[in-house]
């Protein structure tokens, strides 16, 4: 059987690297030994095209219409509250960064809003990130027939070929923000 789930897997070990750094940044913002507010414009960036175009296009467009495809029910099932999940972040991540534009350009008091949306969006994605891994992707494996999966996998190239260099791009981003962070 041809696999379907551990590129997302892999995927989701960056993400999980740059919420760390969203985290640590922010407890940091919070006693005010952390102001780099263009962190917060990267880290933006990539959720947007990274964690959404990159990774969660493969998900909605591909992994869970294939699900939805084979039976799982499109309405309150696990592919159901995934979605609900990527909704509920992309609103974290439109609040986040319009407070940390404000802060980029001088506004006084949005570290709170900045913390608020950046620990809301933390633990929002550790937890989906979790149960995909954990429940959806192997269920997942477990269903879905092998006359389903070569095109699942072409469907996933297709999606990589949209967003050109975006892996390797992304890599680098959170590499050097983790260097800065042990420096
Ligand atoms: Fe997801
Ligand atoms: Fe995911």
């Amino acid at each position: 059987m041809k696999d379907v789930t551990s590129v997302m897997v892999e995927e989701h070990k960056l993400i999980l690297r740059m919420i760390e750094l969203v985290e640590k940044n922010t407890r940091l913002a919070e006693t005010g030994l952390f102001n780099d507010w263009a962190f917060y414009i990267d880290a933006v960036d990539f959720i947007r095209n990274y964690a959404d175009r990159f990774h969660h296009a493969k998900e909605e467009d591909i992994l869970f219409k294939s699900l939805v495809e084979n039976g799982m029910p499109a309405e309150n099932s696990p592919v159901a509250a995934m979605l609900m999940a990527h909704d509920q972040g992309r609103a974290y991540v439109r609040n986040m960064e319009a407070a940390a534009r404000k802060a980029l350009v001088g506004e006084a008091d949005q570290i709170s809003i900045v913390a608020e949306n950046a620990y809301g969006y933390v633990a929002l994605l550790r937890d989906h990130i979790d149960k995909e891994n954990n429940i959806l992707y192997p269920l997942a494996e477990r269903v879905l027939p092998e006359a389903m999966r070569p095109a699942m996998v072409e469907g996933y190239a297709r999606a990589e070929e949209k967003a050109p260099g975006a892996g390797e791009r992304y890599r680098r981003m959170v590499e050097r923000y983790e260097t800065k962070q042990a420096a």
